[in-house]
């Protein structure tokens, strides 16, 4: 081994990654982009669950040839490591999510643009053509809304992410305790002609989440709606129930995205690796199924391909590198993980993404 230089800096990983930023970021911004809801337990579970699962792998399997290419709702991807929507990326680099998709493009992947995102949507198209699908937030009115995914389909996107699983912010404990807040320079510039939710006065309303917030948040029959009308495939991100998984297919929707919003939101929801098995036997296959939360290595992803996901998606880690490095970070963020993920097939027999079967997941009773 070489001396005087630590190994991270030699091999580092995608937890090297991780603290390295949260030593550059403030601790305010640090909190918002590790932190989770109330205990963090479900941000835990997420990275924990995946150590329980245990590969088996099969030997003298002929690979020559393989790759870890796949095509996904029509688009050729490097690798099925693509990068979650993540909200203000300005808060980390200056460019913000101009370089997040930079990154993307050099790794070839695909890249979600969060509707929060920090920069304009034309302008993260044009830093990176790999940053092919616009996230949504519902908003009260369902014409802004179409409004608004037309003018993505106009700019080249090329699939909606409804994220359904915050109506309402989560408990977020250790960002209110340090007393995180956008600064002014940095807002979701992309919302700014949204129309704005018109409450119940105040004086008339006993609880602002029951009598304010729910009258503005989404119902199923706003999905069935917007798959119905929208130019472009919706997917919805943040299943974690079958029967919810069910209700998405039966409203439209073209994919599923099994996540818990990596911990942010309900605390105490198990991790997405443990959910996805029971929400890929309810779609059927048919749409795929994603998932995201707590994927750090190349067997994370390995893994979850092989309990039945088409793909899996990164939000900290790219964020991570994002801020240790810019679009090179992320770009090696996510080569990291595509090498990672290489190496694990080869060493369990899989030629192809196809060939990635529950087979390679031990189980006691394995015969
Ligand atoms: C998110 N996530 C998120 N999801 C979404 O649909 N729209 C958004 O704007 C955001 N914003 C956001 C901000 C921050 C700081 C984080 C950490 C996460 C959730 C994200 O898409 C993804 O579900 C998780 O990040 C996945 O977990 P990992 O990979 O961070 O463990």
């Amino acid at each position: 081994m070489m001396s005087g230089r630590p190994t991270a800096e030699l091999q580092p990983t995608l937890r090297d990654y991780e603290s390295r930023a949260r030593h550059i970021l403030s601790a305010d911004r640090s909190a918002y982009f590790f932190g989770g809801a109330a205990d963090e337990l479900t941000l835990e579970a997420n990275q924990k669950a995946f150590s329980k699962i245990e590969l088996l792998p099969r030997m003298l399997c002929d690979v020559r040839g393989g790759s870890s290419r796949l095509t996904l709702l029509g688009q050729d991807l490097a690798s099925p490591v693509l990068v979650a929507p993540v909200a203000y990326q300005k808060l980390v680099h200056p460019d913000g999510e101009a370089a997040m998709a930079m990154g993307a493009a050099a790794q070839d992947t695909a890249m979600v643009l969060s509707a929060q995102s920090s920069i304009d949507a034309a302008d993260a198209r044009a830093a990176g053509a790999s940053c092919t699908w616009f996230q949504l937030y519902w908003a009260p009115s369902r014409e802004a809304n179409l409004e608004l995914v037309r003018g993505m389909a106009d700019l080249g996107f090329t699939a909606i992410v409804l994220t359904v699983d915050a109506p309402v912010q989560g408990v977020r404990d250790r960002e209110t305790r340090i007393g995180f807040r956008l600064p002014a320079d940095v807002s979701a510039v992309n919302l700014a002609h949204m129309p704005v939710p018109r409450f119940a006065p105040l004086e008339q309303t006993e609880s602002m989440l029951f009598d304010r917030i729910a009258h503005v948040a989404p119902v199923w029959s706003d999905i069935e709606w917007l798959c119905q009308n929208s130019p472009l495939p919706v997917i919805v991100k943040g299943i974690v129930h079958p029967g919810d998984a069910r209700q998405a297919i039966k409203a439209g929707a073209s994919g599923i995205i099994v996540s818990n919003h990596g911990g942010r939101i309900l605390d105490t929801v198990p991790a997405s690796i443990t959910l996805l098995p029971a929400i890929v036997k309810a779609s059927a296959g048919a749409v795929p199924v994603l998932m995201d939360g707590g994927v750090r290595r190349g067997t994370d992803a390995l893994k979850a391909l092989a309990l039945g996901a088409t793909a899996v998606l990164v939000g900290r880690p790219a964020i991570a590198g994002l801020a240790v490095a810019g679009a090179a970070g992320v770009s090696h963020v996510l080569r990291l993980l595509r090498d990672e993920f290489e190496i694990a097939m080869m060493l369990t027999g899989c030629r192809t993404v196809q060939e990635i079967t529950p087979d390679i997941i031990y189980r006691p009773d394995i015969t």
